[in-house]
């Protein structure tokens, strides 16, 4: 069987860039951003998506920011459900298989236990209830998409958390970050090995399913990691030590943020037939490869 070709969305994106880092050398892979295909002009996807080859379509682009999305709730209603429904629409039409990121944001924040595929979503912000109608929008235009819902990613391709938190330690030693929300950092390098394992394993696999590493954390163990590992590395960082807060003393925030949204990849792990790596072995790869490259 010669080797799909393959589009991704979202060309400036930190998990876009990863998908197309990884699959480039060995897949015939086109990568579009905004000025390829505006999802908030969802009119000119059809015609767009018409003209292009392609059998596997990977859709990372989105509006990602809760801040944002709260403030433009029309735009993010484009980006996170019009657009993505039409792309899935056009899937189905040509029998190409369509791979839809989400997020760990469908969930309310109030439980425990990490939160399986079949729990009841809650979303609490607009962010949230966009993506998850998007979710509902893709699987119902293009029934045999993968719905991937991924957490608090990290990688080499966009500085997020992490790559901020060690910036500020080369700056000062007066850092502090949320103790008390939590959720899974998950590598983009790693998602990426995952999706093409499904998509050269499993290719009839469609409905929703959870990608993000083992363990969890809070964005204040997130930031020590991070800093602690960077010491290692000889790093001239300030401080190891991050001083914990509260969600609710933060007043930036234009959208409300879920508390505990860490979810199970247990199918994940089932299909890929082997133990999925704890985030903190992949924070620890990255920031060497970043680092100290071989
Ligand atoms: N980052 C996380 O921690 C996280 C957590 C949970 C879920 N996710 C999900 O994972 C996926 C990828 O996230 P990411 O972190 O890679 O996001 P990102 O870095 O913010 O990238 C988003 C991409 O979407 C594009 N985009 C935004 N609005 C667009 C529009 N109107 N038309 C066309 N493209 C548009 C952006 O292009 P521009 O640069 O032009 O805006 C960018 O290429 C998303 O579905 C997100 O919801 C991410």
């Amino acid at each position: 069987m010669p080797s799909p070709r393959i589009l991704i969305l979202g060309a400036t994106g930190g998990l876009g860039r990863a998908l197309f880092r990884h699959f480039s050398p060995r897949y015939s892979t086109t990568i579009w951003g905004r000025a390829d295909m505006d999802f908030e002009k969802p009119e000119i996807i059809p015609e767009r998506l018409a003209a292009q080859d392609f059998d596997v379509l990977l859709n990372a682009a989105g509006m990602t920011s809760p801040d944002a999305c709260e403030v433009h709730p029309e735009k993010a209603g484009l980006a996170n459900v019009t657009a993505p429904k039409v792309i899935a629409e056009c899937c189905e039409a040509r029998g190409a298989r369509m791979i839809h990121f989400s997020t760990d944001y469908v969930f309310s924040g109030q439980q425990y236990e990490p939160w399986r595929e079949e729990d009841e979503t809650a979303p609490i912000n607009v962010y949230g209830r966009t993506k998850r109608e998007g979710e509902l929008a893709v699987l119902r235009a293009c029934p045999s998409a993968l719905v991937a819902r991924v957490s608090w990613l990290f990688g080499p391709d966009k500085p997020s958390h992490p790559d901020n938190v060690i910036q500020r330690a080369l700056q000062t030693d007066e850092l502090s970050a949320v103790a008390d929300k939590v959720s899974v950092p998950t590598s983009n390098t790693d998602i990426a090995v995952w999706i093409e394992r499904l998509i050269d394993d499993h290719a009839g696999l469609g409905g929703v399913m959870h990608f993000c590493n083992s363990g969890r954390a809070s964005w204040h163990s997130w930031a020590e990691a991070a800093l602690e590992i960077a010491h290692r590395l000889g790093l001239p960082v300030k401080t190891t030590q991050v001083k914990p807060i509260k969600l609710d003393s933060l007043t930036q925030f234009k959208a409300q943020r879920p508390l505990m949204t860490v979810m199970s990849h247990a199918k994940l792990q089932n299909l890929l037939g082997g133990a999925i790596r704890n985030w903190h072995d992949a924070l620890e790869d990255y920031l060497v490869e970043k680092y100290h490259p071989k």
